[in-house]
């Protein structure tokens, strides 16, 4: 039954994204594209809380966009800086059976965007940090790396829900 289980979910998965999940096992990489412009210099977290297994893919340039597999307290972080012109704009897409149903969740959103740069701030001259959480209430955004508490509070931001 859990062999016939995580078949269902593989399927699911392939399906959803189209193309074949590449490995399972190994942890995701740090990817680190080539800066695209001097100055304002930011870094994305996104991070596992709990869920048992999360896909996601990111579309990073320079990066095969492959879609991955986080665990509880999994992450993946790339730096970059700003371009000038506003242009960079990073989306990822998370996908998760929910545990003892046969439900597929996902959830699609700008991780880095005109909009987040409002949350990261502005340094030009040190490391702006945007840290994302995936739960299984949804994604939280913070610019500072606190205690998370399971609930949206003064630091992390309650952003996006599963659909
Ligand atoms: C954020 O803080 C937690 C708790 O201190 C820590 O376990 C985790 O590794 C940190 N995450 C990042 C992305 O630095």
């Amino acid at each position: 039954m859990k062999f016939l289980k995580t078949w269902c979910f593989l399927l699911y998965l392939i399906f959803y994204f189209s193309i074949m999940v590449k490995s399972f096992d190994t942890s995701p990489k740090i990817k680190t594209p080539p800066s695209s412009k001097w100055l304002e210099p930011y870094r994305i977290y996104i991070t596992d809380v709990d869920l048992d297994a999360v896909l996601y893919q990111c579309n990073v340039p320079g990066e095969p966009s492959i879609p991955t597999i986080l665990h509880p307290g999994g992450m993946v972080t790339w730096k970059f800086r700003k371009d000038l012109f506003g242009e960079n704009k990073y989306d990822c897409s998370f996908a998760w059976l929910k545990k003892g149903t046969y439900e597929l969740k996902t959830m699609a959103f700008n991780v880095f965007d005109e909009e987040v740069v409002k949350m990261c701030g502005w340094n030009l001259f040190e490391m702006n940090r945007c840290y994302w959480l995936v739960t299984q209430s949804g994604a939280y955004f913070s610019k500072r790396n606190e205690t998370f508490l399971f609930v949206s509070d003064d630091n992390w931001r309650y952003m996006y829900e599963w659909k």
